[in-house]
């Protein structure tokens, strides 16, 4: 059809926007479920044992899964659990996290991420991120104090970070190092999968996430001590042996269990999931670079720098633009045009406007809200050295990232013509809000 008038003015301007119809939600591993999962459930059921542990005709779905999965990671041990949240709780656990520890974790992560360490009695230390979104290496080094335990990397918005320098000062100074991937479960860097290079790793299986079974989780190690640990931590309090059965005679592996156990149904859920995971990212690979590709043409537009592409599970596109205002414009602009979904979801949104993956956005954090009346674990005398500030401004170039940015969620069910829709919103808007900028370097 040949282009009209009304096809280059913006929406704003009263022009057509390009889409009418929301964009699909987000939701990757649920977008593949089909008979595949239903006849997993359906198995578990008929054979009426839900239980991980036993029952009347045992499937052992979760073991299995748990064999599955740590071979996909070319891991020996993972411990399937009942979220994301279970699994950083039953990581720290296993990592003998307690008062009087410190634990760096990123500006941008998850709420989850601050709750494990703060439950653990312990207290959580911000350190800044770098244009990867991750953790910045020499931010965190900076962070580093006696009673640093550990640090946490999380791999946000489906990108690999730049684990391997955390890593290196993570050795430099004899602390643990746990990668959460609860949004890039099968990435990679180099082809190793995220999770393999930390002492441990956690994924979330919840509904919005790359593999899914509505709510799930994984601990995954090589290290076969914590690995015992975490077993102790998400059940009883006890390791098992080969057998299955209780170890009660070793101090070490006797903590006090969370009952966060992984059922029967949800691990066959998972087991056809992680079959389908390839599928999935190579479909969110193939439109976010799709769109990538066609931003480079506006140089004024930063990409987010993504540390592997090759590695990238991409189920979100992340646009830096030179301050707020154009950064507010600009997704403004794209949602008129009709980027946009189903009011279930978020997609299209300034970073700000996000949620509680910004740690500025933690009023909880920011207020140092506590689990009991005495204040815990703020007020513990073992943390009374630890005075970490939680208040925006802490981590300068996160804030400024933040408000430059806007994340668009990249479906693992987008068209063709989809793709083709966003990139040409994004033209239509680009072109008008950097029009005078060009006309000032024509002329
Ligand atoms: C980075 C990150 N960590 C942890 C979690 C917690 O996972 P769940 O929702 O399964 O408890 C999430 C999930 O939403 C997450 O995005």
């Amino acid at each position: 059809m040949p282009e009209t008038k009304d096809d280059k003015k913006t929406a704003l301007e009263g022009g057509k926007p390009v889409r009418t119809e929301p964009l699909p939600l987000e939701f990757p591993g649920a977008h593949y479920y089909d008979q595949e999962e239903v006849d997993a459930v359906v198995r578990v059921l008929k054979s009426r044992s839900p239980y991980r542990y036993y029952g009347l005709d045992h499937q052992r779905e979760a073991e299995t899964f748990e064999k599955e999965f740590a071979a996909f990671l070319g891991v020996p041990y993972a411990v399937a659990v009942s979220s994301g949240t279970g699994a950083l709780h039953v990581a720290l656990s296993a990592l003998g996290v307690g008062p009087g520890q410190e634990v760096i974790i990123p500006a941008y992560m998850w709420v989850s991420v601050i709750a494990a360490v703060v439950n653990h009695g312990a207290i959580p230390v911000l350190a800044d991120i770098d244009e990867t979104f991750g953790l910045n290496p020499a931010a965190v080094e900076k962070q580093i104090t006696p009673r640093t335990a550990g640090i946490i990397v999380v791999h946000m918005s489906g990108a690999p970070v730049d684990v391997q320098e955390i890593r290196k000062v993570a050795r430099a100074h004899n602390i643990f190092l746990l990668e959460d991937c609860a949004q890039c479960c099968g990435g990679r860097i180099g082809g190793q999968p995220v999770g393999t290079f930390g002492d441990m790793g956690i994924y979330s299986f919840q509904l919005n996430k790359n593999m899914t079974s509505g709510e799930g989780g994984c601990v995954v190690t090589s290290d076969e001590r914590l690995y015992q640990r975490a077993v102790a931590a998400q059940d009883l309090g006890y390791a098992r042996d080969g057998k299955g059965r209780l170890i009660e005679n070793d101090p070490s592996l006797t903590l006090w269990g969370r009952g966060y156990r992984m059922d029967e149904m949800r691990a066959a859920i998972l087991r056809v999931q992680l079959r389908k995971l390839p599928r999935v990212i190579e479909s969110m690979h193939r439109s976010k670079y799709r769109i990538r590709k066609a931003l480079e043409a506006f140089p004024q537009v930063q990409l987010r720098r993504i540390v592997d592409p090759a590695g990238d599970t991409s189920c979100f596109l992340i646009t830096t633009y030179a301050d707020a205002a154009t950064a507010r414009e600009v997704c403004q602009a794209l949602r008129a045009e009709g980027i946009v979904t189903y009011p279930q979801g978020l997609t299209n949104i300034v970073m700000p406007d996000w949620g509680l993956h910004l740690y500025s956005n933690n009023t909880s954090l920011l207020k140092r809200a506590s689990v009991d009346a005495h204040g815990f674990p703020w007020n513990l005398a073992e943390n009374s050295e630890s005075h970490p500030s939680y208040e925006r401004g802490t981590c300068p170039t996160a804030d400024s990232l933040f408000e430059r940015s806007i994340i668009i969620a990249v479906p693992s069910c987008l068209t063709e013509r989809d793709e083709e829709e966003i990139i040409r919103a994004f033209e239509k808007v680009l072109s008008k809000v950097y029009a005078s900028t060009a006309q000032v370097k024509a002329g």
